[in-house]
């Protein structure tokens, strides 16, 4: 729901965003950090923002499946399945680029991402800026994606013009990337649309970058990204035997388990109940908030293998390099 105080926040933004300028934005995902599509240089800006590395693409937001011929050359038939089913929602489809979109936002490559988001705060501003919207998370890069204007703020603080507070993100994970550019379309990122929910659209997809791909074209493919501050670790069961060891052993230890766990002393404990959706909601959030209380270590309850998106997300925020 978007109140009457909200709407002139949204003109200005959308204001902003037409003039070249940076907003941080809430959409069902994550929190997004938004420039102008068309305009190079408030693309550039993004990027110098997050302090993100020129080779990794952004996702190009959309008011409406209509205007995908404003980015892209064309939507083939299991993209259009694939809007009609998941549009508005958290499906990232990777398609031809048009030739004149700056190069900023593909990289330099011949595709661009793009999706059409599901959050009334996303759509109203989409719609009132009337352009086509770059927006990679509004995060500093390798650090993990925000889920709250808070944690926009504690990332990129004043090198954007504006971010709005539309509260926690439902999602809590990003988007599922698909690219439908090849015969057979290919999962580049899993994500809240699941790998069976797109099957049951269009049949058979791959998994995964093709052999002897350019890595850098899906961060999903970066091994240090979404990482915590604080060592990261998943643990069996509801993971209470490693963290009263690490407690034991003077650690502050930040510890995201199952709801019906017991206490830890020593230990800041946040439940989840057992539920992908839940799980992924509080994910980030969780580690944010270990972070700011200056956990030394992170313990996860390891959660079913059939939860990809949030392994995905796990296993990045565990590497260490
Ligand atoms: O949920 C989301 O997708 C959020 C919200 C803000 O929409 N955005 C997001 O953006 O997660 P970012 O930049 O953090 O991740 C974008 C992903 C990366 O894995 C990037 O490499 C991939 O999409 N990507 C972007 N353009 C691509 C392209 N042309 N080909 C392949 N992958 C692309
Ligand atoms: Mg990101």
């Amino acid at each position: 729901m978007i109140e009457l105080h909200d709407i002139s926040e949204l003109t200005r933004a959308a204001e902003i965003l037409r003039a070249g300028g940076l907003v941080a934005f809430p959409t069902e995902t994550v929190y997004g950090l938004g420039a102008h599509a068309r305009d190079a240089a408030a693309v550039r800006r993004i990027f110098a923002a997050k302090g993100r590395p020129a080779t990794n693409p952004v996702i190009v937001h959309l008011a409406d499946t209509s205007l995908v011929s404003a980015v892209a050359e064309e939507l083939p038939d299991v993209g259009q399945m694939l809007a009609e089913r998941f549009w508005p929602g958290p499906l990232t489809l990777v398609l031809r680029r048009r030739d004149d979109l700056p190069t900023e936002v593909t990289a330099g490559g011949p595709t661009v991402a793009v999706r059409v988001p599901a959050h009334p705060v996303a759509r109203a501003l989409l719609l009132r800026a009337g352009v086509p919207v770059a927006a990679p998370s509004a995060n500093r890069s390798t650090e993990v994606s925000p889920t709250t204007a808070d944690h926009v703020r504690r990332s990129l603080g004043d090198r954007v013009d504006m971010i709005i507070d539309g509260g926690p993100c439902p999602g809590g994970i990003e988007s599922t990337v698909l690219d439908v550019t090849t015969s057979r379309p290919r999962l580049l990122r899993p994500g809240l649309v699941s790998r069976a929910e797109i099957e049951a659209v269009i049949g058979p997809i791959d998994v995964g970058s093709a052999p002897g791909e350019q890595v850098a074209r899906s961060p999903g493919q970066m091994d240090r990204h979404y990482a915590p501050r604080a060592n990261l670790e998943l643990a069996d069961g509801t993971g209470a035997d490693r963290v009263e060891s690490l407690a034991r052993g003077g650690h502050r230890v930040g510890w995201l388990t199952w709801a019906d766990a017991e206490e830890v002393a020593g230990a800041l404990r946040i439940g989840v109940p057992h539920d992908e959706r839940a799980f992924a909601a509080r994910l980030y959030a969780a580690l944010h908030e270990f972070d700011e209380a200056g956990c030394e270590r992170i313990v996860v309850a390891v959660p079913p293998s059939e939860w990809t998106a949030i392994h995905d997300r796990l296993r990045r925020a565990a590497t260490r390099t």
